[in-house]
């Protein structure tokens, strides 16, 4: 904390307080020091005058309060130099707290003192609205933000609840490279790298092929990291660079995915609920949709979600007749979720338009244990996953039908060879699920710094 001095050229030293000797006090533990004198440390956030008064609010990264400023209970220099300091200048401020029901908060600090640590001219986000790419262009500034703030404290519970949910339920980390020889997902959306030796390398488009290895030798595993996908999409839902969460099960079926997937993202929902009540205010959250999240969730096979399509077409209300056989777009994720306040977990997809490691249904070979869990209002698919195919020459026949190099598969299929089991596993994306969670419009700003098909800066 305060021990090592600050000062530079910039500084000023507006009271006899030192920076280097005052303890920290955060804003949102304000309510253990009712009536004590403290030093909080930050940023203003805003500022009014009235007279005599002044009413900075500074912001700590914990919250925001409301500081009160007489005239006459600060030295000259102080008040001098708050009167006229800019948004986002950096200052500690000293005061005692007092406990005010009308306060945002709940507190507001009596100031005694203050140090400007560097005073901030000209911030370009003001209070008035700014265009999405401006905002975008600084999002460097952005993150300081009520509403930007929020999100992030809700993705940082969304990934908190996904590892101690997993840990506690006899998952071991074990994470995957993010250099890989070959493609998991499909050719189309990989990002190739120069590797040493005039070798390419791809950035990872998943851990799975990695999660199947260590979960051989772990039993149940998670890997959670960055993952890529050059995606020339431009929609809501798509990052290059998201980070995904895949747990994966030795000695497990489809129907072992589509469960945990239920208590996975019911857990999520509990925790956000729970630890982030203010920051779904701040965000104006239904918070009934989050609490409707609980198993069971409804399981629906792809025919029957084919179904639901025609008859929408029939009522006019999807504009064109789905082709059984196909992928769901946006569109069609969202009219089949619309039939639901719960996530639907869709099922048994045709294994032509999925990934070459997919398990097939024994009894009707064209359809991959495969499941897509759909969530409600529009936030369309949020985990993909399913059962993955053990047999040595059945992977051999798909590597070569997807137009995989078996070379850089060899040590993959040794895991057939070397006490091949029914295994299954998902994949969650953490921006994806974050943007369900706050009820916000896009994923990249579930991100601090997300990466776009136009956005590589700041
Ligand atoms: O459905 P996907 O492609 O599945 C896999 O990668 C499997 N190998 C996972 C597994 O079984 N271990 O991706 C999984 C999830 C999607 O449901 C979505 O939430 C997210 O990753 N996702 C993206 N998020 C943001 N931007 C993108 N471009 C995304 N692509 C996938
Ligand atoms: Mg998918």
């Amino acid at each position: 904390m305060g021990d090592r001095k600050l000062h530079s050229p910039i500084t000023h030293h507006l009271s006899l307080i030192t920076y280097h000797f005052m303890e920290q006090t955060y804003i949102n533990q304000l309510s253990a020091h009712v009536g004590e004198e403290v030093t909080l440390k930050g940023w203003l956030y805003n500022l009014r005058s009235s007279g005599k008064l002044l009413f900075p609010q500074l912001r700590d990264g914990t919250g925001v309060v409301q500081c009160v400023v007489f005239k006459k209970a600060v030295s000259e220099e102080v008040w001098e130099a708050l009167k006229g300091l800019g948004q986002e200048s950096a200052l500690t401020i000293r005061g005692t707290v007092r406990a005010d029901e009308r306060a945002p908060g709940g507190f507001e600090l009596d100031v005694v003192g203050a140090e400007v640590i560097q005073a901030a001219h000209d911030y370009p986000i003001s209070p008035k609205e700014h265009g999405t790419e401006f905002l975008m262009d600084h999002r460097h500034l952005w993150l300081r933000s009520r509403r930007q703030h929020a999100i992030l404290k809700v993705r940082h519970t969304v990934v908190k609840a996904v590892r101690d949910f997993l840990d506690a339920d006899n998952f071991t980390l074990a994470d995957a490279p993010v250099f890989t020889p070959a493609a998991c997902e499909g050719t189309t959306t990989l990002f190739e790298v120069d590797y040493f030796d005039d070798q390419k390398a791809y950035l990872t488009q998943s851990g799975q092929l990695y999660n199947e290895a260590t979960a051989a030798a772990f039993g149940k595993v998670y890997c959670f990291g960055p993952t890529f996908r050059a995606e020339k999409s431009k929609t809501r839902r798509h990052l290059t660079e998201f980070w995904m969460v895949e747990p994966e099960m030795a000695y497990a079926t489809l129907d072992d995915v589509m469960n945990l997937c239920e208590r996975f993202l019911a857990n999520i929902a509990a925790r956000v609920l729970e630890d982030r009540a203010e920051e779904l205010k701040i965000l104006e959250r239904d918070t009934s949709r989050l609490e409707a999240i609980v198993p069971p969730f409804p399981r629906l096979h792809y025919d029957d979600a084919v179904k639901i399509l025609h008859e929408g077409h029939e009522r006019g209300e999807m504009e064109s007749r789905f082709e059984w056989g196909g992928d769901f777009g946006a569109p069609d994720e969202t009219y089949i979720s619309s039939k639901y306040d719960k996530p639907v977990m869709v099922h048994r997809y045709p294994a032509a338009i999925k990934a070459f490691y997919m398990a097939r249904d024994l009894e009707r070979a064209e359809l991959a244990l495969g499941v897509d869990v759909l969530a409600p209002e529009g936030y369309g698919e949020v985990i993909g996953g399913g059962e993955r195919a053990t047999s040595l020459e059945f992977l051999r026949e798909q590597i070569a039908l997807h137009q995989l190099p078996e070379e850089a598969f060899d040590w993959y299929l040794d895991l057939r060879r070397y006490g091949s089991v029914p295994h299954a596993g998902f994949g969650m994306g953490i921006e994806r699920c974050t943007a369900w969670m706050c009820g916000i419009e896009h994923v990249r700003e579930t991100i601090p710094f997300p990466r776009m098909l136009y956005r590589l800066k700041p």
